[in-house]
Order: structure tokens, then sequence, then C-alpha cells
């Protein structure tokens, strides 16, 4: 059991304070989360299926093969389960049997509900006792997927039509599942939840169809497929009596915590969180997908915090294209990496790493993950570099030619001006495109370098 807070710094609490003045970086209005539809908003009246924001897109294609693509997807997504099956037949009965275990022990005498957190389809498996025991995330419910219940659904799935450019739709289960493997791997498991897949089915899952009724719902199904409620999902524990860190922030700018000091976060867990996210070169490191809980006393009988990243989903990009992370930005991140931290990236074994994504087919996202080993290992060598330089180094690999620009000699100070100039641009100045500005910015840096 988790000790609970003696000094009452977490005063659970609902409460929206805006900054007026932001003391941390604006977030990105792109992060999942912040896209999120309520399934209360109503959607046009021709959307009877209920897309929701995708909307405008699919219109053309309603008359014309709408249902077609639905069936296609519906397809695709059992092949998709029905791949993974065996596997997780297996895995019950290997190392991870005693979270299967665990899970049904729970799921005999408990309740799955449906959530409103998050983008994508969310539920909460009760113990009897109703409290939050398990999250469940099925893999066509997340944003952009056939099924996502929050009005951020979709029938594509190419190239174009994703969330991130650099990741394939209906990968969130492999990849939340490779995360945590790549995590235990490198010895840093606690700074993020053990995921595992299951095939669950349960009433509550989300199905497009469920918004028709009678025969108009008949001939749907006849020409689409029929509805599984039986879906691949990604299940983690439920990560009791903590705090999501916007909300953390929050308490403790109230308590008297000014926007220039540490957080009282434990250094060594902020640095694995950050490790963990230069390995994954997460997309969607807002502060809402990292979660704080209290941890221990200090010798000055202060309260020290542990964090965890949560929502892995959207990481291992193809490749590295967009990093968003949080963290980079907190005082806790201008001091140098400390010996353990250099210990565990030295040791980190490329191939264990590779083979994590090969078995969870995750191929795609090799080459990327290889490219920031690399860059890791050399930046962690170099003296008296800190996290902060590290995590800015590591958004230079979103660039053109972004591993020279990454390991490049330019100053703490360059990297930062650079930085705000190619990948945080003040958002008021009429630009050119991202990828023009991009572009021209690398010129510029590789004639400097
Ligand atoms: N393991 C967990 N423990 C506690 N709360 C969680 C956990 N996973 C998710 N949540 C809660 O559910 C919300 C949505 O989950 P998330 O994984 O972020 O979904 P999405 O991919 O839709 O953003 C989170 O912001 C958090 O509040
Ligand atoms: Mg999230």
């Amino acid at each position: 059991m988790r000790p609970i807070d003696p000094l009452h710094a977490f005063v659970f609490r609902p409460f929206a304070l805006p900054f007026s003045q932001k003391p941390f970086p604006v977030e990105e209005t792109t992060n999942s989360d912040s896209l999120m539809d309520t399934s209360e908003e109503p959607p046009e009246a021709e959307d009877v299926l209920h897309f929701g924001r995708e909307w405008p897109k699919i219109l053309p294609h309603l008359e014309k093969d709408l249902n077609a693509m639905i069936a296609q997807q519906r397809a695709t997504i059992e092949v998709q389960k029905e791949r993974w099956r065996p596997v997780i037949k297996q895995e019950k009965l290997g190392q991870a049997k005693s979270f299967y275990d665990e899970f049904e022990r729970v799921l005999a005498t408990g309740t799955i509900l449906p959530s409103k957190l998050g983008g994508g389809g969310v539920y909460i498996l009760y113990n009897a006792l109703d409290e939050p025991s398990f999250i469940i995330k099925p893999n066509d419910e997340a944003i952009l997927c056939l099924n996502n219940p929050k009005h951020r659904g979709s029938p594509f799935n190419d190239t174009s039509h994703r969330l991130r450019d650099q990741i394939p739709l209906y990968k969130t289960c492999e990849t939340e599942v490779s995360v945590s493997a790549l995590s235990r791997e490198v010895g840093i498991g606690h700074c993020t939840p053990d995921v595992r897949m299951m095939i669950l089915s349960s009433p509550l899952f989300y199905d497009l169809s469920s918004h028709l009724q009678g025969k108009e719902k008949e001939l749907f199904n006849a020409q689409c497929g029929k509805p599984n409620g039986e879906k691949l999902c990604s299940v983690q524990r439920f990560i009791p009596d903590s705090l999501d860190l916007q909300q953390a922030m929050h308490e403790w700018f109230e308590a008297g915590l000014e926007e220039h000091f540490p957080l009282p976060i434990d250094q060594e867990e902020f640095e694995d969180v950050l490790l963990l996210l230069w390995l994954t070169y997460d997309a969607d490191g807002h502060s809402s997908n990292f979660r704080v809980f209290f941890k221990r006393l200090d010798e000055q009988h202060k309260a020290v915090y542990g964090i965890i990243k949560i929502d892995n989903g959207l990481s291992l990009p193809e490749e590295n294209r967009y990093l968003l992370n949080y963290l980079g930005y907190f005082q806790n991140a201008k001091l140098t990496p400390s010996k353990q931290l250099l210990e565990k990236i030295s040791s980190i074994d490329e191939q264990v790493l590779d083979a994590i994504l090969e078995q969870n087919h995750l191929s795609y996202a090799r080459t990327a993950l290889k490219d920031r080993i690399d860059v890791l290992k050399i930046l962690s060598q170099r003296s008296s570099i800190t996290l902060e330089e590290i995590n800015h180094r590591f958004e230079f690999l979103s660039l053109p030619d972004g591993k020279n620009l990454a390991l490049s000699p330019l100053s703490p100070q360059e990297i930062t001006d650079s930085l705000q100039e190619t990948i945080h641009p003040a958002s008021t100045t009429k630009r050119k495109s991202s990828k023009e500005r991009a572009q021209a910015q690398a010129h510029q840096l590789l004639i400097k370098v």
C-alpha cells in the first residue's frame, strides 16, 4: 500500500484555476485529450453514425462508398484481433500469468463502466468494493478509429488520415504494450503502468451502429458485417491515490510553490520518466498524461511525489517527427543526469528493444528507435550536459537531418533560440508551413554548425 500524504498537500477538490501568466509552455492544442468531444455534443443531422469531428471529410463518401469502407474496417479489426488471440493465450500461461489472474478475479465480481476521460474509448473495471482497479482501452475505439465513442471516429485508415503523421491508426494496443515492455527491459518499469493485451467483451463497448434502430440497423449490418462486442484491448492497473500533473501543479502553486522552483518530484523518478519519453518519442506527453502521487518525506519533512507516465498510445513513430514532453521544461530538468541514469542509458541493449518492437508488429518504428538510442548514448557521455539540453536536442531530431543537429556543437543557448524559431515559433506571427520552416531552419543551422 502506498503511504497517504501526511501533510495533506494534495487536496482532492475540483477547481479550475487558469493561470493569468502561463508559467509553463502553452500546451499544443493538438494533444489528444484536448481534442476530446463528449458524446453529448449533437452530431450533424446527416451524421447518423455520430462520427462527429471528421464528418466533413466523410460526407463526400456518404452516397458512394461509406458502407464499403466501414465493412472493410470491421473486417480488418477482426483480423487484427484474431492474429493476437493465440499470442495472448500463451502470455496468460507465461510470466504475465499473475497479471491476467488478478484481472480475471476482479472481473468475476466487478463491473466495467465507460469513462468520459480521455479522447478514446476508456473503460474502468471496478472491483466488488467499487474501487477502480483496471483501465481498459479497446483498440478500435482510439481517436480516428472506426468505433471512437467520443465523436472522433473515422472510417479511413490510410497515411493521410492519421492523428499523427508518423503513427499508423489501430496501433494503440501494440504500442502501449511495447512501451511497457520496453520500460521493464530498461529497468524503469515503475514509471509507466504494466500493460497487457486482452480480448474482452462488454455490452457497453461502443459500436458505431448503436445509433441505428430496427430495419435501418439490420440493413446497415447486412451491408457492413456484424458488430462485435468482443474486442482487442489494452489493460493496465488503475493508479490509486494519484492526481494528474496539471491538477497537481494547480495545487502546488496554490500552496505557494513558485514557477521558477523545481516541482517537488522525486528526481530519480523524474529522470526515469524523461528517459522513457526519449526512448518512445511520445507525441502526447501533455500534463494530463502524467500522474503524481505522494511518495515520501524529505529531510526537511517536505512531501516528495512520485510520477508515472500513462497513455503511451501515441508514441514509437515511424520517423522522429514530433516530440511532446511537458517535463522537459521544468526546473527539475536543469540538473545533469545522475550516475544511475547514465548507467541505465549505457546498458540499453538496442537489440532487445528492437525485438520488442518486432514481436509487437511495430517494425516500422525500429529505425527511428535505433537513431534515438544512438543519439542518447552519445549525448549522455558529454560532460555537464543537462537533462533539459538532452531533451532539447531530442526535439531537434524532428527536423530534417535531425540526427546531425541533435549531435551538433551548438551551445545550450543557441539550441534554445533555434527551438524557439523552428519547433516552438510564436503563434501570432504569419509564417511559412511548418515543413518549409523546418527545412529552412535546418539549412541555416547546418551552415552554423
Ligand atoms: N492507469 C491509470 N490509472 C489512473 N487513471 C488513468 C489510468 N489510465 C488512464 N487514466 C485516466 O483516464 C484518462 C484517459 O486515459 P488515457 O489513457 O489518457 O486515454 P486517451 O488515450 O483517450 O487520452 C487519463 O487522463 C486519466 O485520467
Ligand atoms: Mg490521454
